[in-house]
């Protein structure tokens, strides 16, 4: 899935995966997942979630990533905040108080430019991506995140064949199997989707669960 797919979505504003609320499970869960409240907090493929402000009013320093620099003005300008700009090599660094996103591409982040990060938060991040390219997404999570680092992870689960993704389906044996020897896996919770929202019904699934997993660098 090329980066102009996604381009295409933000500047067509077809973006039904962003939401105008906090999030219900990160707000329930995260403070019982034993993060540290001075970690910083890394959101994968952020767009221009609110949880990154939810974060920050935790007392978090939050550092986000996303690859379409639309989404990440549009979270700057919407906030009404003015962040500070400045071009790297990979990525374009916005900033303002204790919310940073790199813009540019989660494959080229590189060891320190999280700049101290010990916590993550996946919400629409590995299930965004196709699925031939999941383990990579986790072979750059665990380069990133240094031992020890505690992250929330939510993930949807409803049988592939009966829609295409994105969101892509990521069961929990795919987790485990992706998470082996370099990340712990408990499941928090396993929500029905399909009870809460009527519109999973008319796309024609008969299963779709969201899975909440407390995930721990090993
Ligand atoms: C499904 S959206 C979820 C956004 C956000 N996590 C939320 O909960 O609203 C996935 C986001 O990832 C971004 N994205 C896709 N591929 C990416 C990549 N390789 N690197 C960084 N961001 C990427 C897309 O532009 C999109 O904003």
């Amino acid at each position: 899935m090329e980066t102009q797919f996604w381009v295409d979505r933000w500047q067509a504003g077809n973006i039904g995966f962003h939401r105008p609320n906090f999030n219900e499970y990160l707000q329930q869960y995260w403070p019982q997942i034993g993060v540290d409240p001075a970690a910083k907090v890394f959101v994968p493929l952020c767009g221009k979630s609110l949880d990154l402000t939810w974060l920050a009013q935790q007392g978090h320093s939050v550092i986000g990533n996303e690859v379409v620099e639309q989404a990440v003005v549009d979270f700057f300008t919407e906030a009404e905040l003015e962040p500070t700009r400045v071009q790297q090599e990979h990525f374009e660094d916005f900033s303002h108080g204790d919310i940073r996103i790199l813009c540019g591409d989660h494959f080229a982040l590189r060891e320190g430019d999280l700049d101290g990060a010990t916590a993550w938060y996946d919400r629409a991040a590995q299930v965004a991506l196709p699925p031939e390219t999941r383990e990579a997404y986790y072979d750059k999570l665990a380069e990133l995140m240094p031992v020890g680092s505690i992250g929330l992870s939510l993930a949807f689960e409803y049988p592939q064949e009966q829609k295409d993704g994105p969101p892509f389906s990521v069961e929990e044996d795919e987790v485990q199997r992706l998470c082996h020897g370099r990340f712990s896996v408990e499941l928090l919770d396993r929500m029905d989707r399909l009870a809460l929202e009527p519109r999973l019904v008319e796309q024609g699934l008969t299963r779709a669960d969201e899975a909440i997993y407390r995930l721990v660098r090993t």
